[in-house]
């Protein structure tokens, strides 16, 4: 039995101000006992979500491929975030993925230098509509994790989250029919079992693109969608809110 995880990505979202205000919304908020709950605020916001926030997780968007301190300007090291109060990262959004250019093999580097500096990965991956259209959308999400499998190891995966994130899906309103998402959702646990049944049985694979209060019910109730990876409605706290319960 896996325990669901509901996080929000808030993006590049919030002034002072708005982040301040959302922080105590959901410190405010009745959530579900039996459903993990994370937010991804933006670096600036991490220690004050952390001091704000009381049973739910902080992660960070995204973290340097290297742990540890050094000479890398402009960028933070996971041993960092984990210093800040993270317990979790973003590696291999999609939006990383195409507007930073990031690799697979980066996206790996990253996962691994989260797990060494005590983080848990959520590692995203996700076709294109072009992909899905060509129907190669389960080979794509396949490609990206075995990607992070070869350099990673399959053991790295008991402790890390897997979310899936169509492209398409993400910010558009459009979102993955229940059908379409566990498909793919059970395809990427049949990936993870023929390395080790049992790391794939206790994975949790998070569904993400556009998922809201409204269609939140009937996603999370697939066999193999263990929770969601929120954009834009984890901005507002009611709305999350009935979402992490929509996952209890
Ligand atoms: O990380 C979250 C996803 O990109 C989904 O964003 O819910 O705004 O579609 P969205």
């Amino acid at each position: 039995m896996r325990r669901p995880l509901v996080a929000g990505n808030w993006k590049m979202n919030g002034s002072m101000q708005e982040v301040s205000v959302l922080l105590n919304a959901l410190a405010a908020l009745e959530l579900p006992g039996d459903v993990d709950v994370a937010v991804f605020p933006g670096m600036l916001y991490l220690a004050q979500a952390g001091s704000t926030l009381k049973g739910i997780a902080v992660g960070a968007q995204d973290c340097a491929v290297s742990a540890g301190f050094g000479a890398m300007t402009g960028e933070t090291s996971a041993t960092q975030l984990k210093d800040a109060g993270c317990s979790m990262v973003l590696v291999g959004h999609s939006e990383r993925r195409e507007l930073q250019c990031e690799s697979d093999d980066t996206v790996a580097g990253k996962f691994v230098a989260a797990q060494s500096a005590g983080l848990v990965p959520v590692l995203c991956v996700g076709e294109t509509l072009q992909q899905r259209e060509q129907g190669r959308a389960i080979e794509t999400v396949t490609e990206q994790v075995e990607a992070v499998i070869r350099v990673a190891g399959i053991d790295a995966f008991a402790d890390a989250v897997l979310a899936y994130e169509p492209v398409w899906a993400i910010g558009t309103g459009l979102t993955a029919t229940p059908e379409q998402a566990q498909q793919v959702h059970e395809a990427l646990r049949g990936v993870i079992a023929c390395h080790s049944a049992g790391i794939a049985q206790g994975l949790r694979i998070l569904y993400g693109g556009s998922v809201k209060a409204d269609n939140a019910t009937e996603l999370f109730a697939q066999e193999d969608i263990d929770g969601g990876l929120v954009g834009g409605a984890s901005l507002d706290a009611e709305e999350f809110g009935a979402i992490c319960r929509a996952a209890g």
